[in-house]
């Protein structure tokens, strides 16, 4: 059976990650989890002290280290998922706290970090059989995947579930903090001059604000069957 490229985008914290890894995982593809990949970028600016008391980033430091690292993801199985790694490092458990979360933007708008991220994932995805979710998979990264997904949900629910997963992990959070990180970091993804989040032409919008993962999950893998025929 031909293997297609699956392109999930859309905005924040709209369980992208959680669909496309179901879906992968039920019809035997990849996964690739991009934000992760900007994410690790922006924990190595942390970790290397690239931004000063005012935030403002140091770029010629990153480009220098961007230069030599390595950031990779790896299959765990007793996980049943991908893990991500920078420099050999499993930095999953790092990546995902606010104060990653609110630098990751500034990072991901610099041109030449998403053109060496860019790369590694079309080079990830060159033999198909993937399943990759993001921002810019649809329209730059594989502006030719034969399915493309657009999530969308409704702000408030978006920042309710992100917030209980923060919570869960022991994050000392608000919903307001949570619901602002989502808000700016939606607007600096959409107004970036290179690739912004936006809905490629040819992307099947899913609204998830009111469905049940059953039901997202059912749907999903109806558009799949239907793709692979083509
Ligand atoms: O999917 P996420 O929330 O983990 O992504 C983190 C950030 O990375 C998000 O604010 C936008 C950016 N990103 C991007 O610009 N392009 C991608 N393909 C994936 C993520």
């Amino acid at each position: 059976m031909r293997k297609i490229t699956i392109a999930f985008d859309g905005y924040s914290s709209c369980g992208k990650s959680t669909m496309a890894k179901e879906l992968a995982s039920s019809v035997g593809y990849t996964f690739v989890d991009t934000g992760a990949m900007y994410r690790a970028v922006t924990l190595m600016a942390l970790r290397g002290g690239l931004f000063n008391n005012e935030g403002n980033l140091n770029e010629e430091g990153l480009r220098t280290m961007l230069s030599t690292a390595t950031i990779t993801q790896k299959y765990n199985p007793q996980l049943g998922q991908a893990e991500t790694f920078l420099n050999g490092e499993n930095v999953e458990g790092q990546i995902r706290n606010m104060d990653v979360s609110d630098r990751v933007s500034i990072i991901a708008a610099l041109p030449f970090v998403r053109t060496e991220m860019v790369r590694q994932q079309q080079d990830m995805g060159r033999h198909g059989g993937i399943v990759m979710d993001g921002r810019d998979i649809g329209t730059t990264v594989f502006p030719n995947a034969e399915m493309k997904i657009f999530v969308t949900a409704k702000p408030e629910v978006r920042a309710q579930r992100r917030y209980l997963e923060l919570k869960a992990k022991g994050e000392d959070v608000t919903i307001d903090e949570v619901l602002r990180n989502l808000e700016e970091r939606d607007y600096i993804d959409s107004h970036r001059e290179v690739s912004p989040l936006r809905q490629a032409d040819d992307a099947v919008v899913l609204d998830n604000t009111n469905l049940t993962r059953a039901e997202q999950s059912a749907m999903l893998l109806a558009l799949y069957n239907e793709r692979i025929k083509d």
